[in-house]
């Protein structure tokens, strides 16, 4: 019987950068534990260490390659990574994961550093990478970008306002770029996540363990996400099962952004006005 399981992707090289930790590595995992070969991008070479060595222990295929994809020089080690697999400047994946919240605070005290530091982390590299792998899979005439957005690119946040523009500005360059390239077999989608536990946002350790038992309040599936929420979704937008999805983001937040203000008080009543009023 012919293998039908379209969600495999035995083979495909994937890069996937800031995959050291958090999000980026829940990813890795799951492209993993679907038969990709995996190129590793981090800034932190010890950590990047430690996953790759994760992820070949559970017997699948990992490279490392230590790079800071804010700076363009980044790129010189990427496609040579790529091309000691055989793939030059091609790859069938490509996850733009890398992106941070801060520096953040009110607009009024913000810098033109602060400004340009959000756009490294968030937006630029989002483009440099694609640019340099995408002409690649058009010649080959198949590949899948995915690119980490945040649900903060649909909705106002403040003190983050810079950030949420350019997460704003993933998911506008996905839909866009997904238009122009879907003729040569090409797909760009994105994902949008909210209260992950990462590094970045160690939640359970933000919130007070007091509060703990609230967290059912806030998140209308009951739980902060976790990486691996966040990496099956991938795996699947970047394999055969999605291939007539392109120009999509999907938010992976357990409700939060579907809920947006309104808060469970407990079975049966919901609220949607600061906790002082009522
Ligand atoms: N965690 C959440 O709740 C949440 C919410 C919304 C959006 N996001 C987005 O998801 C993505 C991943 O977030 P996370 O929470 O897993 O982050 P994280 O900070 O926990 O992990 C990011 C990884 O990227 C690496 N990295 C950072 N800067 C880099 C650079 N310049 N070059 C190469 N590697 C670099 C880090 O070393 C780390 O391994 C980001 O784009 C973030 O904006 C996360």
């Amino acid at each position: 019987m012919q293998n039908d399981d379209l969600t495999r992707l035995d083979d495909r090289l994937a890069l996937v950068t800031g995959a050291a930790a958090g999000i980026g590595a829940g990813v890795a995992e799951a492209l993993a534990r679907k038969g990709a070969r995996l190129l590793l991008v981090d800034i932190d070479a010890d950590a990047l260490e430690a996953e790759v060595e994760a992820i070949r222990a559970g017997g699948h295929e990992a490279t490392g390659v230590v790079a800071d994809v804010r700076e363009r020089s980044s790129i010189d080690a990427l496609t040579a990574a790529a091309a000691a697999q055989g793939m030059d400047t091609g790859l069938d994946i490509l996850v733009n994961n890398v992106g941070d919240h801060q520096p953040w605070g009110p607009f009024a005290e913000s810098s033109e550093e602060d400004w340009n530091a959000i756009y490294a982390v968030n937006f630029e590299h989002v483009l440099r990478v694609t640019r340099t792998f995408l002409p690649g899979m058009i010649e080959r005439r198949s590949g899948s970008i995915i690119n980490v957005s945040s649900v903060e690119g649909f909705r106002g946040v403040p003190h983050c306002a810079v950030y949420a523009a350019h997460k704003a500005a993933v998911l506008n360059f996905t839909a866009g770029l997904s238009t122009e390239v879907g003729q040569f077999g090409v797909r760009v989608n994105a994902i949008a996540p909210d209260v992950t536990d990462t590094p970045q946002f160690p939640l359970h350790d933000l919130i007070a363990p007091k509060y703990h038992d609230q967290i059912g309040n806030w998140v209308p599936m009951g739980r902060f996400g976790t990486p691996r929420d966040h990496g099956d979704l991938v795996a699947f937008l970047a394999s055969d099962a999605a291939q007539w999805i392109t120009g999509e983001s999907i938010r992976v937040d357990g409700g939060t952004l579907a809920s947006s203000g309104w808060f469970r008080r407990d079975e049966r009543r919901f609220t949607n006005v600061p906790r002082d009023f009522i």
